[in-house]
C-alpha cells in the first residue's frame, strides 16, 4: 500500500488522484525541466501578470497576489543567482518555480494557479521566449548587414567576376555581390518581424482550452506582456505553435543564406582563388601541415545550418498529426527551437565578425575578372549597338572571336585589330574601349545593376535604412 501521505511514495504533483509516483522510465520520459528551466524568467513574468489581474478582478485579495508577485521575485533571483534547486519529480518549469513558492509563502501560492492552466502557461511563457529570439534575430542580421554595407562602400568599384554555375560570367563590382547579401538578410529580417507581429497575441486565460468561468480580463495580462491583444479563441490558443514554427521557417530561409555566403568564403579564401584573406581571428592552422590557414568558420557556420533545418522538420513533423487541443508532444518543441536559435544566433556572429576582417585581395580579384572571356557580353552589345548587327548575329560573331583567342590562348582584348576585322568587317578600334573590365562594369547602369555609381546609390539607401 502506498501512502499518500509519505512524500516518499506518494505523487509529489497529483497526490489527489495518485496513489503512486511514476516509474523511473515515466519520469525520465515525462519531465521537461532539464530544458524548461530555460524559459524561468517568462513563467515568472506571466506568473506575475496573472496574479496581479486576478487581484484586479477580486479573485483572489490584493494581499495574496503580494506575497505572490514578491515570492515570485524571490524565486527569479533564487535562479539567477543559482541557489535555485531545479527537480525533476516536479517535471518542469511551471511546477518547480510554484513548488518553490509554496514554500516561500506557503498558502497564498496555491491561489495562483486559479483560472490557469500549465497548458496556456507554457504558451505564454514559449512565445515570450521565441519573441525575444525573433528580436535578437533582427538585432544579429541588421550588424551583419553593417558589416556587408561597409564592405560594398570600400569596394563598390572593385571588379571581380561574377559567376553562373561557378563559370566567370560577367564582370562585376564587389560591392554588387556584398549587396546582394544585404538584400537577402534584409527579407530574412523582414520574415523575424512578420513572424513577431503575428505571434504577439496572448494565449494566458485560455486555461486548459476552454476558457474559464472566473471573471478574468485577457486584455490586462497581455497589455502587461507586452501582447498587441488576447488570441481570440481558447482551443486555438492552447495549441497553436505557428509562432514556434514560423520563427524555424524564417531562420531556416536565414540559414541557407549564411550557409551560401559561407561556401564563398571557403572557395574564395583557397589558393586557387585568393579572392579573400580571412582574418586569423576567425581562421585556424593545421596541426601537421604549416602553411594551411583554415577557414574553420566559415565551414562551421555551413555545417551547424544542418541543425537548423533539422529543427524546422523535427516540430513540422510533432505538429502535423495533433488533434485540438494541447497534447503532451507539444513539450518537444522546446528543444529544437532552443537549438535553433543558438546556432542562429551564433552563426549570425561569427559570420558579422569574419565580414568585418575579411581583406579582399582586389589585385587577384581584377586579375580574374579579366581572364575567361568575362568582357564576352560586352562585344556583342557593341556590335549590337555600334555596328548595328542583330544580337543573335552579333552573339555568333563574338563566339567566332573567343574561339579564335582561346585558339590563340589570349584573352579578347589580346585579339589585333586585323584579327576582329578577319571575323566581321564592322569592327573598330572603338571595340576596344569595352574590353576592359572597368568599362564593362561602369556600363550596367540599370537599375539594380552592378555599376559603381548604381552601388553607391543603394549602399546609400542601405546606410539610411540600417541607421
Ligand atoms: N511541460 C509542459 C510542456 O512543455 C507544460 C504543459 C503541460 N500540460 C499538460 N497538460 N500536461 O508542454
Amino acid at each position: 500500500m502506498t501512502d499518500k501521505t509519505d512524500p516518499k511514495t506518494a505523487n509529489q504533483m497529483w497526490g489527489g488522484r495518485f496513489a503512486a509516483g511514476p516509474d523511473a522510465i515515466m519520469e525520465a520520459i515525462n519531465a521537461s525541466i532539464s530544458f524548461d528551466r530555460r524559459l524561468y524568467a517568462q513563467d515568472i513574468r506571466g506568473s506575475r501578470a496573472h496574479a496581479a489581474m486576478l487581484a484586479a478582478r477580486g479573485i483572489i485579495t490584493t494581499k495574496d497576489a503580494e506575497a505572490i508577485g514578491k515570492g515570485l521575485l524571490t524565486v527569479l533571483s533564487e535562479i539567477e543567482g543559482g541557489k535555485f534547486t531545479f527537480q525533476t519529480a516536479l517535471e518542469d518549469i511551471h511546477m518547480n518555480v510554484e513548488a518553490r513558492l509554496k514554500e516561500i509563502i506557503g498558502e497564498p501560492a496555491g491561489r495562483l494557479h486559479t483560472a490557469r492552466s500549465r497548458n496556456d502557461q507554457v504558451a505564454t511563457d514559449f512565445r515570450l521566449w521565441v519573441r525575444d529570439q525573433a528580436d535578437a534575430a533582427i538585432q544579429g542580421l541588421t550588424a551583419l548587414q553593417k558589416a556587408l554595407v561597409a564592405q560594398a562602400e570600400a569596394g563598390a568599384d572593385w571588379v571581380m567576376p561574377g559567376f553562373t554555375h561557378l563559370q566567370t560570367a560577367q564582370p562585376v563590382t564587389w560591392g554588387h555581390h556584398m549587396l546582394a547579401y544585404v538584400e537577402m538578410f534584409g527579407r530574412d529580417a523582414g520574415r523575424f518581424r512578420d513572424a513577431r507581429a503575428r505571434m504577439n497575441e496572448s494565449p494566458l486565460g485560455a486555461a486548459a482550452l476552454a476558457g474559464t468561468g472566473f471573471p478574468i480580463d485577457r486584455h490586462m495580462t497581455a497589455r502587461e506582456l507586452g501582447f498587441d491583444r488576447p488570441m481570440a479563441n481558447s482551443l486555438d490558443a492552447v495549441s497553436d505553435r505557428d509562432f514556434a514554427l514560423e520563427f524555424l521557417a524564417a531562420a531556416s530561409i536565414c540559414a541557407i543564406h549564411l550557409s551560401r555566403f559561407a561556401e564563398e568564403l571557403v572557395i574564395w579564401s583557397s589558393a586557387q582563388f585568393r579572392f579573400v584573406t580571412l582574418s586569423d581571428r576567425f581562421s585556424t592552422g593545421s596541426s601537421i601541415m604549416p602553411q594551411k590557414k583554415n577557414p574553420d568558420a566559415a565551414e562551421l557556420i555551413r555545417a551547424k545550418i544542418g541543425r537548423i533545418l533539422g529543427a524546422t522538420v523535427a516540430l513540422f513533423t510533432v505538429m502535423k498529426g495533433l488533434p485540438l487541443a494541447y497534447s503532451k508532444d507539444m513539450q518537444e518543441d522546446k528543444e529544437q527551437v532552443f537549438d535553433a536559435a543558438d546556432t542562429l544566433m551564433l552563426a549570425l556572429a561569427a559570420m558579422e565578425g569574419m565580414v568585418r576582417d575579411l581583406t579582399a585581395n582586389r589585385a587577384n580579384l581584377e586579375k580574374a575578372a579579366a581572364s575567361g572571356f568575362s568582357t564576352a557580353t560586352d562585344l556583342a552589345d557593341w556590335l549590337v549597338r555600334k555596328a548595328g548587327l542583330p544580337f543573335r548575329d552579333a552573339h555568333h560573331v563574338t563566339g567566332t572571336l573567343v574561339a579564335l583567342a582561346e585558339q590563340k590562348g589570349c584573352d579578347l582584348p589580346d585579339l589585333t585589330i586585323a584579327e576582329m576585322t578577319g571575323v566581321h568587317p564592322a569592327i573598330t578600334q572603338d571595340v576596344y574601349s569595352v574590353l576592359g573590365v572597368h568599362n564593362s562594369v561602369a556600363s550596367r547602369q540599370s537599375y539594380g545593376g552592378t555599376a559603381p555609381d548604381q552601388v553607391r546609390a543603394q549602399v546609400a539607401r542601405w546606410k539610411a535604412a540600417l541607421g
